[in-house]
Order: structure tokens, then sequence, then C-alpha cells
């Protein structure tokens, strides 16, 4: 097929299509919908981590002005557990229905439900709850060791083994290597804090259940809901159609959701439950604290012989999301004995979950920064100990990369930065009385295709409406599907309808892993196949049409117009034109595509990769460290809307900044409550602490993962980051921290 003017929709940096809807106020997110006779709930918050529920009170309660009901674990109803099925059906990272026994396991645990006609009424109802506790002591123990069986686990969603991966005899090269690395680096628990509040508005209309929620996986939300109140999965429908970000945070349903359905099914009115601040730090997941002890054998030339990552990352007392920190460790370089091994730590604090660059990010800090604590061991640039160990397939899958150009990623970082200007000695690189510190570090994330459902209609209007269930986490879905869309059908963007974000449309892939790009495009792109199959149809069997007399395939497509092949492009006639003709409102194709997650032999070991080069300035005077430069590369094959992809590694560079000073959630070791759980008070990076942010892409297109070759960027900017950033501080100050956030605390301690 000849490019035609519309081909170069694709690759060009595009503008939201939803922005103006957004600044304006129109974009309707879950909790703007209004319903008649809707009314508000307010669930009641354990104030102990650990202990049993002794006695409820609601007396009070339910006299209140306004209160319609308090439910507990005797009034609620029936609320069965989820489990797990095929692919992304059925997943919860909080497994336990809520209020299903008198336990109370971590400190914010719904223990019941205050619903009122104001959300004012509410709220001053479920206060008046009275609630007597036995308590026991919890566990929130920072230092984290593996109390999980050593062998095996029972898991519907995590690993089945304690040793993750292993090669060679990763032991005795580490005790016969020239050189030794052995350090243990921690990460800290972390809120995900999406300005959009969790919340679920539940509608019942007989047996038929509508939930509109700002979920990142509406379908397996579909499943969960269904499997909880017993209905078919047609029988409930869930709606998203904008969300105010997640960062993994909205994956998965939270008990909050269930809450709101059960509560309009005892009342037979539609219920609005929406989180506080404080909930979210409770009750909707966290990145779990992590603990991870590298060991690197290298030889004096640095070489790397051995290799072994053990992490031990926390859980809740009853779940079991898996923190893969060993995801990118076992084919990021060339080692031939490696070994990674898992353990777990059950704590008295909320379920954990995905967030941004879930196990790798953490892993990577560990691993990267172990990289870097080993260049200086060996006194060899940070930057030629990654080439001297660039593996030529996956070492671990013993099969080629898809399309792997982390070097090129480094060569281009380094020339950007300016990283040979660099003096490798602390402290003695100065501008304008600040001391410098450079540091970098590598990144890496995962490539594949979930499985996804398109449809596509082409209207007599000439207009055209691409749908797909997935879901637009602020990322830029909506823009991407109408560019798909625009580019095979040769309809102007601002002619192409987006749907998306409703289970009632073919089903789409969840918004996470950064997989969405990358797993529409096929779908989008045989539904528009089969809807210009259908219209090339429609064309030679409408009397009185000029192609009339051919047949489909002496007919061509392109740009919206249809011709005879012989004739070319020249002659074509608008496809709105063959559908009026034809007195046809619209014709349609669906679309579909395999997945390529999960998938049992491979032949490609599928990933994106990056680096990132940071400069900090520190005042040793006054204790002020700011990181005053970023150059991050990043090789995720094509990009569709270089815009909206350059701004989602700009967000996970200032992510990165917050992970790497700022972020960690600290429980109350007396009563297990996340104590800094409000905006004010968990410290996240803010334009102040942002410098400009220099991104660039590598354009190699990887056609193992679609035909246009793209891969994902939403996570990738925040793997690595945080190890380039204590690079940096190192440099800068001499102080090594291997426990995230670097405060200013852990840089006093010895200048
Ligand atoms: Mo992301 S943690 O896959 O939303």
């Amino acid at each position: 097929m000849p490019e035609s003017a519309q081909m170069s929709i694709i690759g060009k940096p595009q503008p939201r299509i939803d922005g103006p809807l957004k600044v304006s106020g129109g974009a309707m997110y879950a909790t703007d919908h209004h319903f008649p006779g809707l009314l508000y709930a307010v669930p009641v918050e354990a104030t102990i981590a650990n202990g049993k529920i002794e006695k409820l009170d609601t007396t009070a309660a339910e006299k209140m002005r306004g209160v319609r009901a308090i439910f507990h674990r005797a009034n609620i109803g029936k609320i069965s557990r989820s489990t797990p099925g095929q692919g992304f059906e059925g997943i919860c990272d909080e497994r336990r229905p809520p209020f299903d026994d008198d336990m109370v396991r971590y400190y914010g645990q719904y223990v019941a439900l205050a619903v009122a006609d104001t959300f004012e009424a509410a709220k001053a109802a479920a206060d008046a709850v009275r609630v007597t506790y036995s308590k026991d002591e919890p566990n929130l123990e920072t230092d984290l060791q593996a109390d999980d069986d050593p062998k095996v686990f029972d898991t519907s969603f995590g690993p089945e083994k304690r040793l993750q991966s292993e090669r060679g005899d990763p032991e005795s090269a580490f005790a016969n290597a020239a050189v030794k690395l052995d350090q243990t680096y921690v990460t800290p628990t972390e809120t995900h804090n999406p300005i959009e509040l969790q919340a679920a508005i539940a509608i019942w209309e007989g047996e038929k259940l509508t939930v509109y929620e700002e979920s990142q996986a509406i379908f397996n939300m579909r499943s969960v809901l269904a499997q909880m109140f017993g209905l078919p999965k047609e029988n409930v429908r869930v709606i998203t159609k904008f969300v105010g970000s997640g960062f993994g945070s909205k994956l998965w349903p939270w008990t909050h959701c269930p809450l709101a359905v059960a509560a309009a099914r005892q009342l037979g009115k539609p219920v609005k439950l929406v989180l506080s601040r404080k909930m979210t730090f409770q009750a909707a997941g966290h990145r779990p604290r992590t603990q991870q002890r590298v060991r690197i054998g290298a030889t004096a030339e640095g070489k790397l012989v051995s290799f072994q990552h053990d992490y031990v990352y926390a859980r809740s007392m009853l779940d079991d999301h898996h923190e893969n920190c060993g995801e990118a460790t076992t084919f990021h370089y060339s080692v031939p004995n490696l070994r990674v091994k898992l353990g777990r730590a059950r704590r008295n604090t909320g379920a954990s979950t995905d967030m941004r660059g879930p196990g790798a990010v953490p892993g990577l800090y560990a691993t990267e920064s172990a990289m870097n604590e080993l260049a200086e061991q060996l006194t060899i640039d940070p930057v030629r100990l990654r080439g001297l160990n660039e593996p030529k397939i996956d070492e671990s899958l013993g099969i080629p990369f898809s399309s792997r150009h982390y070097l090129e990623c480094l060569e281009l970082g380094a020339k950007k930065f300016g990283w040979s200007q660099r003096n490798p000695e602390i402290g003695s690189m100065k501008r304008d009385g600040l001391t410098l510190g450079w540091g970098m570090a590598g990144a890496a994330w995962i490539a594949a295709r979930f499985p996804a459902e398109a449809s596509i209609e082409l209207r007599d209007d000439g207009t055209t409406r691409v749908a797909c269930g997935t879901q637009d986490i602020g990322t830029g879905t909506y823009t991407v599907l109408a560019q798909l869309a625009a580019e095979k059908t040769g309809v102007p963007l601002d002619k192409v309808e987006v749907a998306l974000g409703d289970t009632s449309l073919p089903e789409g892939p969840i918004s996470g892993g950064s997989l969405v790009t990358g797993s529409v495009i096929p779908a989008v792109f045989a539904a528009a196949d089969n809807a210009i199959a259908s219209l090339l149809m429609v064309a030679t069997k409408t009397s009185g049409s000029p192609f009339e007399k051919h047949k489909p395939d002496d007919l061509a497509f392109d740009g919206g117009r249809v011709f005879v092949k012989a004739d070319g492009a020249a002659k074509g006639i608008p496809f709105g034109e063959i559908l009026r003709q034809a007195n046809l409102r619209l014709v349609n194709g669906n679309g579909k595509s395999e997945a390529t997650f999960g998938e049992e032999k491979p032949k490609f070991s599928k990933h994106s990769f990056g680096c990132h080069f940071v400069e900090v300035t520190w005042q040793p005077e006054i204790a002020r460290l700011r990181v005053s430069r970023v150059v991050t590369v990043i090789d995720a094959g094509r990009m569709i809307n270089p815009l909206a992809a350059r701004n989602q590694i700009e967000g996970a560079v200032v992510m990165g900044i917050g992970m790497a000073l700022f972020e960690e959630t600290w429980y109350d070791p007396q009563n297990g409550a996340p104590i800094n759980s409000s905006l004010a008070d968990y410290i996240m990076a803010v334009n102040a602490d942002v410098p400009p942010i220099d991104v660039h892409f590598l354009d190699f297109p990887d056609k193992e993962i679609n035909e246009l070759g793209a891969r994902g960027v939403g996570e990738i900017g925040l793997a690595g980051f945080p190890a380039a950033v204590t690079a940096a501080v190192h440099h800068a100050t001499g102080v090594r921290v291997r426990e995230l956030p670097v405060t200013i605390d852990k840089l006093l301690a010895t200048t």
C-alpha cells in the first residue's frame, strides 16, 4: 500500500484529543456521575492493626438525621470470595471480602459502613459508630526476614518457587572472584497518591449491576464483582471513562467497591462511596517495602563472573501480591553464574499491590546501585562497566532479544549529558559555589501484548468510531486509538470518535505494564481491515455504484477512498458516499489480537531498555540537595505519539526524584497506622524539585511486538532512576545511601 498523507499521523506529536474536555471540566470521572436517589457511604476504619472486634455499637449512629443504615458483618448480606481465573480474571490483591470475619489485620480495615442521604451525614454517622477491640501486638518490623515456606508457594499470580532463576554455580564463582561486592539495599513502603481518589458508584436494576469506578482494568473488575455477588458476567457493567491517574493503585479492585455494591443491594438505591486520602493509604494498596542483598563477583578487568540477588518484600497477613524485584536481573547483564531468590515477610498492613514499574523499579534500584558500587571498586567508569557486560542473548532463557539497544542508550545518554567531562573524585566538581554529583544507571522493562479486541465503524457521514474496552488512565490512550483509526481509515483525527472504558465494548487490555499501546495496535488494525473489507463488498453490490461491475479484490482503499486498483487512487470515491449510495448508515469490523504476555515458549526475549544520567547539586553548609539536570534515553521501539510518550517519561522521572529523595510511608509501630497519610505529610516531588528533563527516544521498531514496532513507555522512565540519583549523591558527598529515600539526615551523619 502506498504511504498516503494520512499514514504520517503515526509518530506525529499529537496533543490529547480529550484535552479540551478535561480542562473545561466536561470529562466525567467516576464520581462526577449523579443519579436520582443517590445515597452516600462512608466506611468505619479499624483503629488497631491486629486483633478482634469485640463490640460494634451502632445505636447512636443509626439515630442520626439522614442516616439510612449502618452496615456491618451481620447485616451487609452475602459477599463471596473471588477466585482468580484465566489471565486477567478475578484478580484482587486483598482477597478477603469486606466484613468477612471479626478479625482486624491492619489499621484502617473497614469494620462498618454508614450510609446516609448526604456525604456529611454519612461521615458523622461513621464517626459515631463505637467499636471495642481486643488488641494484639501488630507486627510492623522494618527489618525484613523471609517468613514463608522455603520451597514452594501456592499463589494465583505470583511465583511458585523461592528460587526465581539460576544458572552456573554462583556461590563458588563468587568465592573465587577477584573482586567482590556484597551489599543490601532497602526501598520503603510507598503510596501511589493519584490525585483522583478511589471511589465507586453502584446501581442495581433488578439482577443487573452497574458500577462506575476509576478502574485500570474494567473487565477484571467485572469478573471480581460477578463472583462476589453471584451474578453472570453479562449482568455486570463497569464504566470508567476517565481516570485521574492510578500508578497501579486502581488496577485491582479494593474492598470499598463490593461494600458500595452490597449497600446498594440492601437499600435498593444507588450508593456512592469515595475514599478519603487517609483511607487510600490504608486500604487501597502500596508498593511494599523491600530488602535486597546483591552479591557480585567480577574479574579485575570488570567482567562479571557471579551475580546473586536475594530479595525479601513485605506483604499483608492474608495476601500474596508478588513484588517481582528480580524481573530484570536475569537478563540485564552477561554473567555465567547467577541466582535470583526471593522471600516474603508478613506484616500488619493493608495489602500491597502494583505500583508503577512493580518489581523492576525497586529491583533495579538495588542491582544498578550495586553495579555503580562495583564500578567504583574496580575504578572503571560505570558506563564502561555496563558495556563490558552486554549480553548477546537473554542468558536466562537462552533466546535472542527481539530488539535491544541498551548500548546505544548509554552512548547517546553519555553524549547528551557530557559524561566524558566527569571527574570521578568525590566532591571534586563545582559550579557556582555548589558541589556537583554525577551519576547514571540503566533501565529495563517488560514488553509484551495482552489480548485485545476492538471494533471500527465506518459511517455514512464520513466519520469513524473505534471502540475498545480498555482505559485511559491519563496516559493518552484516547489519542493513540484515534491515531490508529485515523491511519487506517483516512478519516481526519477530529472526525474519529473513540469509545473506551465500558465493559459493554469489545474486551480491551488492562491499563498496566505499559502494554496498552502495543496490545491494541493489532486489534484495531484487524478491525479496520474487516470494516474496509465489508465496505468493498458493499461497493460491488450496490446497484448504480461505479464499482458494481467489479469484484472486491479489484478494489483498494486508501485515504478514506475506494478505487479500482487499476485506475489508481485519484479516481477514488469517499467511503461515506458509497454507504449513502447503498442506503447504509455504517459498516463495521471487529478485530482481535492474541496475548504474548506469559507465553510459555517465547522465541524472543522482549523488553524495553533505557538509561538515566543525573546531576545533583549539594551545598554542605546548609545541607541542601537538589536534582539539577536529567538526561534520559529510552529504547521502546517506535513511538506512536512522541508528545504523549515524552510526557510519560517526564512524569516517571518526576516520580523517580520523589522515590529517590522523598517518598516513604511511615507506620506507627504502636497501632500500625500509616501516619503521614496526607498530601501534606507524604512528601512527593513538586515543581521546585524538578529540573528540565532531557528525554530522548531511540527509534528501533520492534516488529516482534506488533506491525508498527511500538512498545509502551508508562513505567520504564522510573526504572533505574533512583540508582542514578544515589550514585550522583555519592559522587557529590561521598555518602552511599543504600536505604531510600535519601533524606538529609543520612547525608549529615558523615559530613
Ligand atoms: Mo502499572 S503498576 O502496571 O499501573
